[in-house]
């Protein structure tokens, strides 16, 4: 298990989950807004629709398709 941080609040996962399981399992649906300002989160699941774009150490990633590490700092709720 490895520790990361998401919008502040630490969470602990299995070292290479994908992101977007980590936070579904957490119960962490919406991501990021549409520019209307609407939730968005999981879509594909595969790295295509980008729906699930999220902040990691400071970069725009998918979370679908990105695997969890040690310390990893996410924010998510961008448009
Ligand atoms: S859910 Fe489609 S790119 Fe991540």
């Amino acid at each position: 298990m490895i520790e990361l941080t998401v919008d502040g609040t630490p969470l602990e996962a299995p070292a290479g989950q994908s992101l977007g399981a980590v936070l579904l399992q957490a119960g962490r649906t919406a991501l990021r807004n549409s520019p209307s300002g609407t939730p968005r989160g999981l879509f594909c699941g595969i790295g295509v629709c980008q729906e699930c774009r999220v902040i990691v150490d400071g970069v725009v990633a998918r979370a679908c398709v990105t695997p969890v590490s040690a310390g990893m700092q996410v924010s998510t709720g961008h448009t």
